[in-house]
Order: C-alpha cells, then sequence, then structure tokens
C-alpha cells in the first residue's frame, strides 16, 4: 500500500495510501502542541503511578514511594479529636458535679455532651425536648418526683427508679382495688377528693368528707396529710395540676385501683461517668432544677 503513498495537490498533505472509490486519506499531522501535551501527561502519569499509590496487585495496591492513604489521614485525625476530647472529658469525670456549674467552660461542656447523651439515651421516653409524656415526666418543669437538686437530679439518672439497681429508687403506688383494700365505690370517692386537691370539679353527689377519711387512712402516709407529695418516696404533688399519668376521673381511677410503678433504667452501669455527670448537669440546667 505505501507505494500508493502520494502528495495530496489541493492540501499539499501526504496521504496514508488507503484508498476508497477514489477517494484518498490524508496522513495531516497531529499538532506539536497537542503532541507535546500528550508526552508531557504520558510522563506525568509514570510519576504519578511511582509516587502515588496507582496499580491493583493481586492483595492489594501499589502504594507509590510517598504511601499516602486518605483512610490513614482519617485515623491520624481522629486520634487527635480523641485525645481533645479526652482531656476535656477528664476534666469534667474529675470535677465535683457541683462545681461543674459554676465553670462556663465545663458547664458548657456538660450541657453539650449531656444534650447529645440525652438524645441518643432519654428522648425514647422522655422525649426529645425533655417534655415527657404519660407515665415519663417532664424534666423540664420544676414539679419533682424525686428531686430537683443537681446531686438528686445525679442520683436518680445513676440508679434509676424500680430498675434493679441496689441503690434504685423504691416503692410505688400500691394497687389499691387490686390488692382488695379499697371498695370500687371507695376509690371512686377518693378519687374525686384528688380532683378536689387541685380545684378540679368533682362528680356531683360525692361525699367530700368520706373522700377525706379514705386519703387520710390510706394515701397520706405517701403523700403527704395535705396531698403536697413526698420526694423521698417519689409520691407525686396531688395538688399541682401537673399529672404524670393524668387527672381525669376515670384515669385516678385506673392509678388506683391497679397502682403504677413507672421504671426508669439506671444508667451509671450504661454510660461513662462523665457522660452521666453531663446529664444530670444538662436535666439540671433545663429550667426546673432547684
Ligand atoms: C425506659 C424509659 C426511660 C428512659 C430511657 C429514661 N427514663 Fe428517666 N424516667 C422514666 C420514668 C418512667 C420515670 C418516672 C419514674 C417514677 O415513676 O418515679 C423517669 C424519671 C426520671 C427522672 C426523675 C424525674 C423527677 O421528677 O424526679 C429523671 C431526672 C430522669 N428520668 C432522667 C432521665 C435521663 C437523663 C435519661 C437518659 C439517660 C432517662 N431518664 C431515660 C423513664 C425513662
Ligand atoms: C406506698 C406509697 C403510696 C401510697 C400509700 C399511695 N400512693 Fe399514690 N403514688 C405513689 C407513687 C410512688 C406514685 C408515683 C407513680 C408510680 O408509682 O410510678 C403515686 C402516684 C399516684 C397518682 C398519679 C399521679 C399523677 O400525676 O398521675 C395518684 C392519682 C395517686 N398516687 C393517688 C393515690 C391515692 C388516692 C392513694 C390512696 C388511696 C395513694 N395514691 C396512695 C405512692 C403511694
Amino acid at each position: 500500500m505505501s507505494e500508493n503513498k502520494e502528495i495530496d495537490a489541493v492540501s499539499g498533505t501526504s496521504t496514508t495510501g488507503h484508498e476508497w472509490d477514489g477517494i484518498k486519506e490524508l496522513n495531516t499531522p497531529l499538532p506539536r502542541w497537542w503532541l507535546l501535551t500528550f508526552y508531557a501527561c504520558i510522563i506525568w502519569a509514570i510519576g504519578y503511578w511511582v509516587v502515588y499509590p496507582a496499580w491493583p496487585t493481586v492483595s492489594g495496591y501499589t502504594t507509590g514511594i510517598l504511601h499516602y492513604s486518605s483512610r490513614a489521614n482519617v485515623a491520624v485525625d481522629l486520634a487527635d479529636l480523641e485525645k481533645i476530647r479526652g482531656e476535656k472529658m477528664v476534666a469534667l469525670a474529675s470535677a465535683p458535679i457541683v462545681d461543674i456549674e459554676k465553670d462556663p467552660a465545663l458547664l458548657a461542656l456538660a450541657r453539650a455532651r449531656g444534650k447529645a447523651a440525652f438524645g441518643d439515651n432519654c428522648a425514647p421516653c422522655h422525649g426529645t425536648g425533655a417534655a415527657g409524656a404519660k407515665g415519663f415526666p417532664n424534666l423540664n418543669d420544676d414539679d419533682w418526683l424525686w428531686g430537683g437538686k443537681l446531686e438528686q437530679v445525679l442520683q436518680t439518672i445513676q440508679h434509676g427508679v424500680r430498675s434493679g439497681d441496689p441503690k434504685a429508687h423504691e416503692g410505688a403506688m400500691l394497687a389499691f382495688g387490686q390488692q382488695g383494700i379499697l371498695k370500687p365505690a371507695e376509690i371512686v370517692t377518693v378519687a374525686n377528693y384528688v380532683r378536689s386537691l387541685s380545684g378540679l370539679p368533682t362528680a356531683a353527689g360525692y361525699d367530700k368528707a368520706a373522700g377525706a377519711k379514705i386519703f387520710a387512712d390510706n394515701c397520706a402516709a405517701c403523700h403527704g396529710a395535705d396531698g403536697k407529695g413526698n420526694q423521698d418516696l417519689g409520691a407525686p404533688n396531688l395538688t399541682d395540676k401537673i399529672w404524670l399519668y393524668g387527672g381525669d376521673e376515670a384515669t385516678i381511677i385506673e392509678t388506683v385501683t391497679n397502682g403504677r410503678g413507672g421504671v426508669m433504667p439506671a444508667w451509671s452501669a450504661r454510660l461513662d461517668g462523665a457522660t452521666v455527670k453531663a446529664l444530670a448537669v444538662y436535666v439540671h440546667t433545663l429550667g426546673g432544677g432547684q
């Protein structure tokens, strides 16, 4: 074929020698700038293979003389972060809990850490904003079952309520109906008395004196003679219109008939000490801390 090469008369460029039905293929050379760029790229690529990871091998890849690895870089960054965090968490773990709220830097750290841990561990029961739900107390208000002082909040979080932990808060609302301590009619009467304690309307014809007597005989030991509750026993204040389970007649009857006994898990075995402290500070500073 090469013997058919010739110089094209029109363009002045040589032909390749290929010809189809009288049409000849020109052999136009690539522009010099293009060729030089192309060779430069090849040289660059070879240099890149030598320096950086490039080719897969049977069991891994060529690492290049720099041994660069983005995964190793992330590991180094994470280790640095853990070190910084670790130092701060040590400060949090070693500071006495009452001092944390006095130190603005520690307080900010505890609140941030507490907020994150609350979302992970507590929000399923107490709600994301800690506003609670039926049976799960609101932690924003200043109405406390077991006390709202920092040490009391810490104790509740560490050991829980009826959680099985040896130091947990114990004692619960009795099942007066189920255990036959009170008759259904007496339960209705005392339920109305409980409503009257917080100024709620009572059923027509309800006997207030009988209600007061049932309350004094059966309930005052835990809820107090005035119904204002007892934080040593976790017995709620029944006069403040704030309800854990509900203040309508039917719910109070259910509470007195079947008892309650909500369980708050113990956290000291599940979370590290610094996190539990941070949670106590977070809850305490939500608004209702005492
Ligand atoms: C499985 C559900 C559940 C989870 C999870 C839970 N709690 Fe509770 N918590 C309860 C219940 C129920 C009570 C009320 C117990 C009672 O009846 O006395 C309570 C009570 C409390 C109290 C006492 C409130 C008061 O008025 O004295 C605090 C403080 C508290 N929880 C904080 C937390 C924190 C912090 C977490 C996360 C580490 C958490 N809780 C996770 C169910 C839960
Ligand atoms: C042994 C102590 C004890 C006695 C006695 C007791 N309670 Fe309770 N009561 C509690 C505790 C603790 C709670 C908190 C709920 C729980 O058990 O989780 C509670 C809760 C309640 C609640 C729910 C309040 C709410 O906010 O929803 C009502 C209502 C109540 N008690 C009424 C009574 C009445 C009425 C009596 C007497 C017939 C009585 N209690 C006797 C300990 C007691």
